[in-house]
This record gives C-alpha cells, sequence and structure tokens, in this order.
C-alpha cells in the first residue's frame, strides 16, 4: 500500500489517497478546535490515542454487525480506511443531557434523558424532509443511518459501562460506499464523545479542552487505558 497526495485536511485529520482506488490511509493530528474553529489548540498525543481508540471501537462495532471504514492500522497515527463519499450530516445521539442540548433547553448537564434522543447536525423538526429536499441523503439512506446510529449507542454504551464510563453523548458520521452502501466512517474517540466516568462523574473528553477545564491528555490517556489500550 502506497500513501499518494493528501485529498483533503480536516481539524484534527488528513486523508490521502493510495495506489489502491477503494482505499485511503487516514492521518490523525494533535490540533483541537471548539466552537467552529474559534478556538485553537494542540492536545500532546491526541492523534495516536484517538487513532487507536477508533479502530479499537470501530472494530468492536464491525463484531456487532454494524460495518465501517475500518481497514487497517498502519502506524500509532495512520489508518486505512474504505473510500467513502461521506454523507454531509453529523448525527447526534444522547443518553444524557449536557452541551448545546442542555443550553437549548436548559435542562442541567448530568439529567439522564426518559428516552435516548437522535438529531442532525441541522437541528429542527421537519430536519428528515429537509435533508431529503436538499439531497444531503435518501429517505432509504436516513432510516439506514438511524437504524445504525441506534445500534452504535447500544453497543458503545454497554461497552462503556462495562469500563465504569457513562456515554453521555456522541457524534457519527456515515459514508456511502462506490457501491452504495451506508457504512459508520470518521472517528469515534474523546473528541466526538463525551465519557464520564460514572462513579465520579469526571469528564473524560474534550470537554475538558472546551471549557479550558486541565487535565486534558490525562482524560483521553484514562479513557485509553480503561479499554485496555
Ligand atoms: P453538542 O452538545 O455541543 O451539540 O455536542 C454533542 C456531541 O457531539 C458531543 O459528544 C460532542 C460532539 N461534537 C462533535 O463531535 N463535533 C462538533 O463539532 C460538536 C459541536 C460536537
Amino acid at each position: 500500500m502506497k500513501k499518494m497526495e493528501q485529498l483533503y485536511e480536516g481539524k484534527a485529520k488528513k486523508v490521502f489517497k493510495t495506489d489502491d482506488e477503494n482505499l485511503y490511509i487516514v492521518d490523525y493530528k494533535d490540533d483541537a478546535t471548539a466552537f467552529n474553529g474559534l478556538k485553537k489548540g494542540q492536545i500532546a498525543g491526541k492523534g495516536v490515542v484517538n487513532n487507536k481508540m477508533s479502530n479499537f471501537l470501530m472494530q468492536i462495532m464491525e463484531k456487532n454487525g454494524i460495518p465501517t471504514h475500518f481497514v487497517e492500522e498502519i502506524s500509532d497515527r495512520e489508518t486505512v480506511v474504505k473510500r467513502v463519499e461521506i454523507v454531509p450530516l453529523e448525527v447526534i445521539i444522547r443518553n444524557i443531557a449536557a452541551g448545546s442540548f442542555s443550553k437549548r433547553f436548559g435542562v442541567e448537564e448530568g439529567k439522564k434523558l426518559n428516552c435516548t434522543t437522535l438529531e442532525y447536525c441541522l437541528k429542527n423538526d421537519d430536519l428528515g424532509d429537509q435533508i431529503i429536499a436538499i439531497g444531503a441523503a435518501t429517505k432509504e439512506d436516513l432510516d439506514t443511518i438511524a437504524d445504525l446510529t441506534f445500534k452504535v449507542n447500544d453497543v458503545l454504551k454497554a461497552y462503556f459501562e462495562s469500563v465504569n464510563i457513562e456515554l453521555v453523548d456522541f457524534k457519527i458520521e456515515f459514508g456511502k460506499t462506490p457501491d452504495g452502501q451506508i457504512i459508520l466512517a470518521d472517528e469515534i474517540s474523546p473528541d466526538t464523545c463525551r465519557l464520564w466516568d460514572a462513579t465520579t462523574h469526571e469528564k473524560l473528553d474534550k470537554d475538558r479542552f472546551r471549557r479550558d477545564m486541565g487535565n486534558v491528555e490525562e482524560a483521553y490517556a484514562e479513557v485509553f487505558k480503561r479499554l485496555g489500550l
């Protein structure tokens, strides 16, 4: 496998083409941003932690019947993934109120929600129709995405519970393979999940960076350790 030209540089990752047209290489950076890039910084070692953690969790998803882009980890920061076209949606699951949900609805952070909520990045009641209307996804794709997202939540939540971590909420993204299959893409990491110690409720995720709470690297390392990595 040969790493070829860079295709894209995002806030936390770079994506490269390879000599196989159906495979890309993702390269995880230590860069961290918040508030749509207004706040910028670095979290030392984050790229390594997120690469390995995301790969570990993607493989758990695969074992539970959820198709993902994961192919092979080739270095501390680099992973081979399937080529997909990213569905332009951020899909968010919430088990416990926090972050923008708490702000929007005036619900205190930490309140367990009566039911798990699923939202897409544009927050709107008619969103399902809007997404289809603007062509971001088809009705069938959205049904698949919603089903897979709830499944991801069930598996991920149970897994984190087994290491005494509460899965408060998370954001995932999906991609479409050249043959039209919807698969889990992007990453699953403390950048994209809210993870709290189940006993102390201490935050073990990127909120420590967003909110200038300190001990950011230590929090990522703690999750890493609990997953046995
Ligand atoms: P929110 O409460 O700020 O809407 O965030 C919900 C979840 O989505 C939380 O786990 C953090 C994650 N998230 C991202 O992964 N990327 C983002 O750009 C934002 C705003 C949130």
